[in-house]
């Protein structure tokens, strides 16, 4: 991974809290369903900048360390983040897979970290929600089912695109990501509400950009 503006858990050792943090949520929210299992995860939050892309990263590297074959899907064709956190080209990606001009086998990219590849966003030449249908999603997840052991989604906040209601219904559960240093309540009531009016499966919630005296303190 080259230089970016994303904090990664292979930047440190495991046991600091950073690491440590993506390992609990990766136990408790995913791996810990009963008799459910969960091998296709979306990551959103209410509005942007709460860490999602972040939260999806870290969740899909550590997947990778369990000996899973993992993919990362950036699927926010919004703003599409997750290619410059490998610094791959944008496209081509899911756009171009679901709009049929590629397959998925083409676009999936390996990354330099074992068992971690990613399909990047790519560029839609349509509004995105005219290619996040549950129609052309439906047949790309069982594909990328049969090809992976565990799937991470990267998605648009729920409050300002229509975009993740349509990849909740793909997905085996969500994580809603909140930021503890901003955002108010009532957009994580509302975002929640969404998910739940379209029957998404919501895992739980990452408090994010939680303070390092925070921490400490929750967990004293
Ligand atoms: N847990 C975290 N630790 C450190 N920096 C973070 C963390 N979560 C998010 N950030 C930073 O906050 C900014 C927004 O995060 P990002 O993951 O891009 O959010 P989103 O995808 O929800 O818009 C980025 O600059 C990112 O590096
Ligand atoms: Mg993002």
């Amino acid at each position: 991974m080259g230089t970016n503006r994303f904090t990664t858990i292979a930047k440190f050792q495991p046991g600091v809290p950073f690491v440590e943090a993506y390992g609990l949520l990766l136990v408790s929210l995913v791996l810990g369903q009963n008799g459910n299992p969960v091998s296709v995860v979306a990551i959103t939050s209410a509005n942007e900048g709460a860490g999602t892309t972040t939260t999806a990263l870290n969740l899909g590297m550590m997947v990778a360390r369990t000996g899973r074959k993992s993919l990362i899907v950036d699927a926010n064709l919004r703003k599409p983040d997750m290619h410059t956190a490998f610094g791959f080209d944008q496209a081509p990606g899911i756009a171009e897979v679901l709009s049929g001009q590629k397959q998925a086998a083409e676009v999936v990219r390996p990354t330099n970290i074992t068992n971690l590849a990613v399909l990047a966003a790519g560029k839609a030449a349509v509004p995105p929600q005219a290619l996040l249908t549950p129609q052309r999603l439906a047949p790309l997840v069982t594909d990328l089912r049969g090809r992976f052991e565990f799937i991470v989604i990267d998605t648009p906040p729920v409050l300002r695109f229509p975009d993740t209601l349509n990849l909740a219904r793909i997905a085996d559960g969500m994580v809603l990501v909140v930021p503890a240093d901003g955002g108010s309540r009532r957009a994580q009531v509302e975002a929640r509400r969404r998910l739940e009016r379209v029957d998404a499966k919501i895992l739980g919630a990452v408090l994010n950009k939680v303070s390092a005296r925070e921490a400490a303190a929750l967990s004293s």
